[in-house]
């Protein structure tokens, strides 16, 4: 099995082409993720991207996991073009009517704890936004993390980031403490085996208590800590946090970057954890694959930021394009049920990935929800060593083949493929990447 081609992409000379690119690459660009594959893309639509040689890649990983809507949709496309008839940016403080009338569909979708919106651009900016106001209304500054969390690599979002980016940079935001991440797997307390009984939680906080100096702000994690290898945390987990939180005074911020919009098979992941944080922050999926995020909390915290003199001004802040982007991407999320279409897709991915697991000794769990998916990669079953070598081998061969495939390496810690195809792929793409997968593992193992 190889790539497919797209017929669309020019053919003559690519190989020039990309050798020149290649030398441009070479001299010019920083590395920020190790060094970048040797081949350029040239487009993408729907679940497929396409590469300088014409060759089609499925994609695996929804963009950077923000083409749940797949690439290119044209009521995203639409929503671009119609903006460029009216406003991209304006002066941060003037309103244009698709922003407002984002934050009403937004806070639509969510419980009245839930009214208040700011709309931003990165994700890393939502967290920071949750994590200063959080601040400003708690009176506080201490902030707890999740082990292997991700949620961004700017100051405030950075300090509260355990699972990439922290070493070699300096001191991070001082307060910032850290909960051990929920992975049944490998337990971080080495107290369970494969069901996680929520004692990481309670230790956790006893030892967060001990080493408080400082009123504390805010706990903030992911529904599923996706680049710390795609843990879930079991149930019951997310109200026993709001409840320890509550009693210490801090607020509850929930990072759905990922899972928001459809992903897990709801709106919202809180939704299926049974809780409402203090802070929703969302991004990645709100844009259809332009940058756009929102923090979202309570009128009443939103109040007292107001009277306490909340500043959080940039440069894009409630800009007209990407808000026109994000009703479109409402709109779409709505018209073809994708939160009811994740589930149905994920169903059979997660089937197809327990097959590969009865069949494969190195696929050692296999887990997620809605239509985001670990597979967690070890030497063998029983000693559960983790095999990052031969992760990116696969990893490779699967490219080599026509799939693309995000492996999460934790150095040391484990090696993880997160499988996040976009929500709108069809039973038949869902199959194909499985073969794909199925065919690269055989032949590397
Ligand atoms: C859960 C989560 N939060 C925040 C971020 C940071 O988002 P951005 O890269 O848009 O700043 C990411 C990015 O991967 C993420 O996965």
């Amino acid at each position: 099995m190889t790539g497919q081609h797209d017929p669309e992409a020019p053919r003559q000379d690519w190989q020039e082409r990309r050798r020149q690119l290649q030398d441009a690459v070479d001299r010019h660009m920083i590395r920020y993720i190790g060094d970048f594959p040797q081949f350029f893309a040239e487009r993408a639509a729907g679940a497929y991207f396409y590469d300088d040689s014409g060759r089609r890649l499925l994609d695996f990983t929804s963009g950077q996991m923000c083409a749940t809507l797949g690439h290119n949709h044209p009521a995203v496309v639409a929503a671009i073009h119609r903006s460029c008839e009216r406003a991209l940016h304006l002066f941060s403080w003037i309103l244009a009517p698709e922003v407002v009338e984002l934050c009403r569909e937004l806070a639509a979708l969510l419980p009245p704890q839930l009214q208040k919106v700011i709309l931003l651009n990165t994700g890393s900016e939502s967290n920071e936004a949750a994590i200063r106001m959080a601040k400003l209304a708690s009176g506080g500054h201490e902030v707890v993390g999740l082990s292997g969390s991700f949620h961004g690599l700017t100051g405030g979002a950075g300090a509260a980031t355990y699972s990439v980016g922290r070493r070699g940079y300096g001191p991070s935001v001082p307060g910032n403490l850290t909960l051990p991440a929920p992975n049944a797997y490998r337990c971080p307390i080495r107290h369970c085996a494969d069901v996680c009984d929520l004692t990481c939680l309670e230790v956790g906080f006893e030892l967060i208590d001990s080493q408080r100096t400082g009123p504390p702000a805010a706990a903030i994690a992911e529904p599923i800590l996706s680049t710390g290898g795609v843990i879930v945390p079991p149930p019951g987990y997310f109200p026993r946090l709001k409840e320890l939180c509550e009693a210490r005074g801090m607020l509850l911020i929930l990072d759905e970057a990922q899972t928001a919009f459809g992903r897990v098979g709801a709106n919202f992941a809180f939704e299926q954890d049974g809780v409402v944080p203090d802070f929703l922050t969302v991004s990645k999926t709100l844009g259809g694959g332009i940058p756009l995020a929102a923090a979202v909390t309570s009128a009443a915290l939103e109040e007292t930021c107001y009277e306490r003199g909340f500043v959080h001004v940039t440069s894009h802040v409630s800009d007209p394009l990407p808000a026109a982007v994000g009703l479109a991407v409402l709109e779409v999320l709505r018209t073809e049920r994708l939160a009811e279409r994740a589930l149905v897709l994920g169903a059979r991915l997660a089937e197809g990935l327990r097959d590969l697991q009865q069949r494969y000794e190195v696929i050692g769990d296999v887990r997620g929800r809605g239509l985001l998916w670990g597979v967690e990669l070890v030497a063998d079953r029983l000693s559960r060593r983790p095999h990052p070598e031969l992760g990116a081998r696969i990893t490779r061969k699967c490219l080599e083949l026509g799939l693309s495939m995000n492996i999460v390496a934790l150095p040391g810690l484990a090696s993880v493929w997160r499988i996040a195809p976009p929500l709108n792929a069809s039973e038949a793409q869902i199959d194909e990447g499985l073969a794909i997968l199925d065919q690269a593992i055989r032949e590397c193992v």
